[in-house]
């Protein structure tokens, strides 16, 4: 009898550690496959496929079209927003990771296996294996040892804010040179001017700014003329500074700086014309307007002649060339380092009168057009091989966060001649993306001829 009972007693008790017990393992069980299904969530969401601004940026016309610079939203997310947002789940496709990168030297190693295209937003490799730093460069190409040369501000440095809270900057530290054959394969040559590590008071100082610098040779003298944008951190002393030598390769020695013609010059370059007379060309008046004029013979002042052009536009980032006697200009808005719409303008004269034609991107959707592919333009050169009216554009995809990371975006830019006219200048100049999103294939390799 007691053992029956205390038998009974233990089957009870054995259905009741059980019952608790798989409740318990029931618990957990559920816990583990909520957890694994808000995992599979998470990952799910970190893909930018889900990301609910991706629709923008992949369908052709998806864009509920941005309002201008200044008057967004606040309260609403937009992709200008993503873009300049380090922690967007869509960064990965404005700054493909460095899995992504281009190396000339080895194209197997790209994701496309062996293709030869230039991929906008990529880290270019130079022939060293390292990242590539001429950021708001310019390219020379040198008839004497026909090489091409890439210029531009070396920013391998750490990024932080002037005074705590100013412009994203990196210290100067000079301007980088690489030099081609081909377009694609680039060989470091160095810095060929260096920044001023102590003298405070020199226009290099490193707390100051250097940008967009620009190297024409001159016929006359056989010396290479630098060009660039000097400044204070708080771009207040807005002026362009001079830098020569004998050699595309430097070392440039710095000469001077001033203020053009008497006035404030912030964007800036230089545009040799095919007679051999050189311009400057800068954004004038805190940018409310562009200043156009010729260098002396020299190449190392401006001329006391200067045109005005723009006024009243703030167009920056000036970017020119010439087609069938037609001067263009490629320019940006001003906002900083975040991208904003490309026009295209055009005149007959260099002195002008300008005229705005049109925003110049075609491709991919209004997202990329009205963005200018999220980059911001430098500089504009003329495709290899003479093809008529083919140029490369060259713009810069800005990385406020970590600038020395900010990346190349060269498009084909064609000049079609066609029959629609407006005001004389014609009306299909564009800027081409060729293929969608951000892949704008740049095959440059074709255009050279077989050796
Ligand atoms: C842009 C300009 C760049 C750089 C930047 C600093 O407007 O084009 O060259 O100066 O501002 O915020």
């Amino acid at each position: 009898m007691a053992r029956l009972i205390f038998g009974r007693r233990c089957t009870f008790r054995r259905v009741v550690c059980g019952l608790v017990c798989s409740l318990i393992i029931f618990q957990i069980y559920s816990f583990i496959v909520r957890i694994y299904v808000e995992i599979g969530k998470i990952k799910r969401n970190s893909l930018p496929g889900f990301h609910p601004l991706l629709h923008e940026l992949v369908e052709p016309e998806g864009l509920t079209l941005l309002p201008p610079f200044g008057f967004r939203d606040p309260d609403k997310v937009n992709l200008f927003d993503e873009f300049l947002n380090q922690s967007s789940l869509l960064r990965n496709i404005f700054f493909p990771d460095h899995a992504a990168f281009v190396d000339p030297i080895d194209p197997r190693k790209d994701l496309d296996n062996g293709s030869l295209y230039y991929y906008p937003g990529r880290i270019w490799l130079d022939t060293d294996g390292h990242r590539i730093e001429a950021h708001g460069g310019g390219i020379l190409y040198d008839e004497r040892s026909r090489t091409y040369y890439w210029y531009g501000e070396y920013k391998n440095g750490p990024t932080y804010r002037a005074g705590g809270m100013g412009v994203a900057r990196v210290d100067i530290i000079g301007v980088g040179c690489y030099s081609s054959k081909d377009l694609w394969t680039w060989k470091n040559e160095g810095i060929v001017l260096v920044g001023e590590e102590k003298n405070t008071t020199h226009d290099l100082y490193k707390l100051n700014v250097l940008e967009r610098p620009k190297v024409i040779y001159n016929d006359k003298t056989g010396i290479y003329v630098m060009w660039m944008h000097i400044d204070d951190a708080a771009y207040t002393k807005a002026s362009v500074g001079i830098a020569v030598s004998k050699s595309p390769t430097g070392p440039f020695e710095y000469r001077y700086s001033l203020r053009p013609h008497g006035f404030d010059s912030r964007d800036m370059t230089i545009f040799k014309d095919d007679d051999g007379v050189a311009y400057l060309i800068y954004s004038s008046l805190r940018n409310k307007e562009l200043h156009l004029g010729p260098l002396n013979e020299d190449y190392l002042h401006v001329t006391n002649v200067m045109a005005k052009a723009l006024v009243g536009q703030h167009r920056e980032a000036p970017a020119l060339f010439k087609h069938q006697g037609v001067y263009y200009m490629v320019t940006s808005g001003c906002s900083g380092w975040a991208p904003n719409e490309a026009l295209v303008h055009g005149a007959k004269s260099m002195l002008g009168p300008w005229e705005t034609i049109r925003n110049p991107c075609m491709g991919a959707n209004a997202v990329f057009r009205i963005a200018t592919f999220f980059a911001q333009g430098t500089f504009v050169l003329p495709m290899p091989g003479g093809i008529p009216g083919s140029f490369i554009f060259m713009a810069d995809r800005w990385n406020p966060s970590n600038l020395r990371d900010s990346r190349y975006v060269w498009l084909p830019l064609t000049v079609r001649a066609t029959e629609e006219w407006y005001n004389g200048f014609p009306l299909k100049s564009r800027i081409n993306e060729k293929h969608l999103i951000m892949e704008g294939l740049l095959k440059i390799i074709d255009y050279f001829p077989e050796e």
